[in-house]
C-alpha cells in the first residue's frame, strides 16, 4: 500500500448534498492518493504529521475516524465489531455512515443536520419519457439486469443509487449495483422458509443511509434486517413465525420505510389494519394509523401494501382495497384523504383502483402506482383529480404499457422506475422535463 500515497490532506468539511432525494450525506473529508482500503487493513499510511492529520475531525477514538498513533502516523482506525464503516468513492472521498442505532456524525459538529424523509425533489412539471426502457428481468443477452424475475413487487435505490427488487416469486431481494456490477441475490435463497437466511413472501423493501436493508418479511410475520455483505437477516420487529395483533407482534407485514434519522422504522401491519412506528430496537410499536380493523371509514385502512412518512411526521397509506390515499398526522384517529375517493375505486382522473407503492415529494406531491389501473398516477398536494405520468392505461407489454404495475421508485437522477409485475421487467422511463 506504501506506493499509492504520499500524501494526506483533509479538506475544510462541507455539506454534500447528494440528489439521492431521501439523502442528506456528509462528506467530511478527503485522503488524496490512496486508492485502495484493503478490508481488512486499517492504517492509512502517510508521512505526515498529525498536524495535518484528519485527527481534528475525528469522529470516535474506537468507532471510525482518522487518528494520530503515538509515533504520529495517522490511522484509519476502525471497530471491526460494528457493522459500518465507510464509503470510498473513485476519488478517494469518504463518507461517514451513521451506525444504527446512534449517529456518530452529528457527534461532528458541521454535520448537525443530517435527516432522512422518503421525500423526492420533484417538481409539479416534471415529465417523463413516454416509453420505458427494460433495465432488469430480461432474458435479453448482455443485458445487466438478465437475472429473470417472478412477479417483481416492490422496489427502491438506496444512497449509492443502487436499486434493489423484491423478486417476489422468489422469496429473494437483488440488488442492481450502479456501478454497472452484474446484479445478484443479496437477500433470501430463492426458496420460501424461515430461517435466517430465508424469506417468506417477502414484501415493502427499504434501504437506510448505512446500506442495510429492511425487508417485510410477510409470512414470517417479521422485519428483517441484513447488513451489507452479510448472508443472514436479523430480526428487527415481531417474531418469526407467530402472529398476533398486540403491539409486540405482526400479522403478515406488507410494507417497512426507515427512518435514518431517527431510526424509526414504518410498518404497514397487514392483518392488522394499521401502521405501527417501531423504534430500532425496541420490542414493540406504537400504532399511528389505522384502527386495528378493517372498514371504508377515515379511520380504518382497508389493507395496504405501503406506508411512507414524510419530514413533518405525517404517514401517508395507499389503501389498496379502498382505492385512495390517506394521510395521518399522529396521533390523530382518523385520517384525511389525499387521493382518490374515500371508498369507490375506478378509472376515472379522481379515482384509484389498488394503489400499491407511493413516492411523496417535498412539496406534497404523491406518486402513486395505480396497479388496478395499470398506470402511475401523479396528485399535486391538494388536487381533486390525479394525471398519469406513465402508462396508457390498458394493460399491455409494449414500452408505453403497464401490467399490474406494482412498485414505483426515482433513482437519483429522478428517473422513474417502475416493477412491472405482469411482465417481469423493470422498466426505466427517463426524466425528460425537469
Ligand atoms: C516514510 O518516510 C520514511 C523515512 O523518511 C521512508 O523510509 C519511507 O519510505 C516513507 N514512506 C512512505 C510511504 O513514503
Ligand atoms: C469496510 O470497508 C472496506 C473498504 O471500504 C470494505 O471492503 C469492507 O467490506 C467494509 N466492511 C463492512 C462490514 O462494510
Ligand atoms: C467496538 O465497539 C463495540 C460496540 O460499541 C465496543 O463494545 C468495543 O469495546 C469496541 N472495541 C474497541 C476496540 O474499541
Ligand atoms: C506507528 O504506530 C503504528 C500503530 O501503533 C504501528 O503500526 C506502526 O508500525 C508504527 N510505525 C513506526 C514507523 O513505528
Ligand atoms: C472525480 O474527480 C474528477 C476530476 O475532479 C471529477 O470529474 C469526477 O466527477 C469525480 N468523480 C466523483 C465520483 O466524484
Ligand atoms: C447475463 O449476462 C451475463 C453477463 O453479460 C452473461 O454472461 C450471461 O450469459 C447472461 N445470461 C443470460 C441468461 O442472458
Ligand atoms: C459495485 O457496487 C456493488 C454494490 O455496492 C459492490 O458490491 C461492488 O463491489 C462494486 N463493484 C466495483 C467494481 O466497484
Ligand atoms: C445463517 O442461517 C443459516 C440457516 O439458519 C444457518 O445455517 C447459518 O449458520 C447462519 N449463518 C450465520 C453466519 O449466522
Ligand atoms: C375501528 O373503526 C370501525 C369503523 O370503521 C369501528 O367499527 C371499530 O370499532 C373501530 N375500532 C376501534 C378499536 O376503534
Ligand atoms: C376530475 O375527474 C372527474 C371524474 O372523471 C371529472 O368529471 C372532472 O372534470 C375532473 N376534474 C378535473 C379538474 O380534471
Ligand atoms: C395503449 O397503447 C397500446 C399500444 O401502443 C394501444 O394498443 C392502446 O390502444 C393504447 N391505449 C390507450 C387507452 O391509449
Ligand atoms: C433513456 O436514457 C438512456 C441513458 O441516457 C438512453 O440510453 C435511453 O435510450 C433513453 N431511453 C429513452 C426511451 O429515451
Amino acid at each position: 500500500m506504501s506506493t499509492y500515497h504520499r500524501m494526506l490532506r483533509v479538506l475544510i468539511a462541507q455539506m454534500i448534498l447528494l440528489l439521492a432525494s431521501r439523502i442528506v450525506s456528509v462528506q467530511i473529508g478527503s485522503i488524496q492518493g490512496v486508492s485502495f482500503f484493503s478490508s481488512t487493513g486499517i492504517t492509512v499510511p502517510t508521512n505526515d504529521s498529525c498536524a495535518e492529520c484528519i485527527c481534528t475531525m475525528m469522529l470516535s477514538d474506537d468507532i471510525i475516524g482518522l487518528s494520530c498513533s503515538q509515533n504520529q502516523t495517522c490511522l484509519f482506525v476502525y471497530n471491526y465489531s460494528l457493522p459500518y464503516n465507510l464509503t470510498v468513492d473513485p476519488n478517494s472521498s469518504f463518507y461517514f455512515r451513521s451506525l444504527p442505532p446512534e449517529q456518530y456524525y452529528t457527534t461532528f459538529e458541521t454535520t448537525t443536520n443530517i435527516g432522512t424523509t422518503t421525500e423526492k425533489q420533484l417538481t409539479a412539471q416534471a415529465v417523463w419519457s413516454a416509453t420505458g426502457d427494460t433495465v432488469a428481468g430480461s432474458s435479453a443477452a448482455g443485458l445487466a439486469g438478465n437475472i429473470s424475475l417472478t412477479g417483481p413487487g416492490p422496489i427502491a435505490f438506496d444512497i449509492d443509487n443502487n436499486l434493489y427488487v423484491n423478486d417476489y416469486g422468489k422469496h429473494r431481494v437483488i440488488i442492481y449495483p450502479s456501478n454497472g456490477s452484474m446484479p445478484r441475490v443479496i437477500a433470501g435463497t430463492g426458496t420460501a422458509g424461515s430461517k435466517m437466511n430465508q424469506l417468506n413472501s417477502p414484501n415493502g423493501i427499504d434501504i437506510d443511509t448505512t446500506g442495510a436493508l429492511y425487508i417485510a418479511d410477510q409470512n414470517n410475520h417479521r422485519i428483517q434486517r441484513w447488513l451489507p455483505g452479510a448472508t443472514n437477516g436479523t430480526t428487527v420487529a415481531g417474531t418469526t413465525g407467530t402472529s398476533g395483533s398486540t403491539l409486540d407482534l405482526l400479522n403478515k407485514p406488507q410494507s417497512i420505510s426507515i427512518d435514518s434519522s431517527t431510526w424509526n422504522m414504518y410498518i404497514y401491519d397487514g392483518q392488522n389494519y394499521r401502521v405501527l412506528k417501531w423504534q430500532l430496537g425496541a420490542s414493540q410499536g406504537i400504532m399511528v394509523a389505522g384502527n386495528g380493523s378493517t372498514g371504508t371509514s377515515l379511520s380504518n385502512i382497508a389493507y395496504a401494501y405501503d406506508a411512507k412518512f414524510n419530514s413533518n411526521g405525517n404517514i401517508y397509506v395507499p389503501d389498496y382495497n379502498n382505492g385512495r390515499v390517506v394521510k395521518w398526522t399522529p396521533p390523530s384517529t382518523y385520517g384525511v384523504l389525499v387521493a382518490g375517493q374515500v371508498s369507490s375505486s375506478g378509472s376515472t382522473s379522481n379515482r384509484l383502483k389498488q394503489p400499491t407503492q407511493i413516492i411523496l415529494n417535498s412539496a406534497g406531491d404523491i406518486y402513486i402506482c395505480d396497479y388496478g389501473n395499470h398506470r402511475i398516477q401523479r396528485w399535486i398536494n391538494g388536487a381533486s383529480n390525479g394525471s398519469t405520468v406513465v402508462g396508457n392505461g390498458t394493460a399491455g407489454s409494449n414500452s408505453n404499457q403497464l401490467h399490474s404495475p406494482y412498485g414505483i421508485a426515482f433513482d437519483r437522477f429522478n428517473n422513474l422506475y417502475v416493477a412491472d409485475s405482469g411482465n417481469n421487467r423493470i422498466l426505466r422511463f427517463n426524466l425528460t422535463n425537469s
